[in-house]
């Protein structure tokens, strides 16, 4: 593209943005797990596969995957859960866990450092343990290949001795299930791919599975929610759970204090279009982030085609943070497209933002 140098600060018109200042309450609808009242609100995370709501035909062939793998008194086969971060990729390793009557064991792929981390755990575990990975797309290639073999004969390649006399035995392990879980399937390496039996891609939720999520969450937290509130909010929280429960603690809050006399503890539609509007939160679930890169694609760049490095720099993002975090939902809400030549704009976008559009011919800045 070339219209953008690195290092020059991008010309946005909000100054804010371009200096890293946010709003008043950043990425609350960004489904990263910044915060730390997700952990603290554990018991929103569904435990069995009736409390986990929508994917319904995900689930429904899971259902049918574990019975039979129970019917056979088998581990299941090995599961690879696919989908942007929020979804429920880790919630639904632990259900299958719960549904299956077998231990969970929980890791991630930065942590296996040395073939002995992987080892450690695998020959600790109980028969049928559900051992899920999380950012599976980040395994060392050595631990990769010893997982191979785990995945396909619960057996370990073991070096013992060193230099010359140093001989390969094999261990046995526990049949188990491995879950592996990525927001990057494309970075996951073919032969590993291959291992897993069953694959689940996770998709954004549906209105009304976000709305049936929003109520569990209430009445776990309890606070009321009229239905208007909740149609409101499910629209608001980007077809992500984690976004719709933390947008709901917040909600929760705006409605206490504002005190009894305005109904407490209940999350009512006025509730919800204050809280929304005070967090900057437009009818899409866009956050002045996301409205900034659509108008940077706008205003620098016409409306795009823009390589996605200009347009991370531009935005003052990393591009893997522009590419896992912003542009699944602006491209899910049809406001983006990818194309071979680079990002683009779609008419939606415009029509969002209330921007005219320029004519191609006069694009409007000169370089
Ligand atoms: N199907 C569902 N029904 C109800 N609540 C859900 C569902 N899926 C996820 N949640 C809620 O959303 C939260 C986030 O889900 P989870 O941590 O499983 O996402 P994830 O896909 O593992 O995200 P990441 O990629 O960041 O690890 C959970 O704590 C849970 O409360
Ligand atoms: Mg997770």
């Amino acid at each position: 593209m070339g219209k953008n140098k690195p290092g020059v600060p991008p010309e946005t018109s909000d100054p804010g943005f371009a200096a890293g200042k946010t709003a008043a309450m950043p990425g609350i609808t960004h489904p990263e797990r910044y915060s730390e009242d997700d952990d603290r609100d554990l018991s929103l995370r569904p435990q069995n596969l009736a409390e986990f709501l929508g994917q319904a035909s995900m689930k429904e062939n899971l259902s049918v995957f574990i019975a039979a793998a129970r019917k056979r008194n088998e581990s299941l086969d090995h599961l690879f859960l696919i989908g942007p971060p929020g979804l429920g990729k880790t919630t639904l390793a632990q259900v299958v866990a719960h549904e299956l009557g077998a231990d969970f064991k929980v890791t991630s792929a930065p942590a296996l450092d040395k073939p002995k981390d992987l080892a450690g755990i695998l020959t600790m575990i109980s028969e049928k343990t559900v051992f899920f990975i999380d950012e599976i797309h980040r395994l060392k290639p050595a631990i990769e290949e010893m997982l191979y073999i785990a995945m396909e004969d619960y057996e370990l390649d073991w070096i013992i001795g060193q230099g010359p006399s140093a001989r390969t035995i094999r261990l046995p392990i526990p049949p188990f299930t491995l879950v592996g879980a990525t927001t990057k399937a494309g970075n996951v390496s073919s032969p590993l791919i291959g291992r897993f039996g069953i694959t689940c891609r996770f998709s954004f939720y549906e209105l009304s599975d976000m709305e049936a999520i929003l109520r569990r969450s209430a009445g776990i937290l309890r606070v009321s929610i009229d239905d208007d509130a909740a149609s409101l909010l499910a629209a608001s929280s980007r077809g992500t759970p984690r976004v719709a429960n933390r947008l709901l603690r917040r909600m929760r809050d705006f409605a206490q204090i504002r005190g009894p006399a305005a109904g407490g503890t209940a999350v009512t539609r006025s509730v919800v279009e204050e809280g929304l509007s005070r967090l900057e939160i437009d009818s899409l679930g866009l956050e002045r982030h996301d409205r900034e890169i659509l108008r940077i694609i706008i205003e620098r760049y016409n409306g795009g085609p823009v390589g996605a490095e200009t347009l991370a720099i531009s935005a003052g993002e990393a591009v893997d943070t522009l590419e896992d975090y912003y542009e699944p939902y602006l491209i899910q809400s049809g406001l983006l497209q990818r194309t071979p030549r680079g990002r683009m704009v779609t008419a939606l976008a415009y029509e969002h933002l209330k921007l005219p559009r320029k004519d191609h011919e006069n694009p409007g800045f000169l370089f």
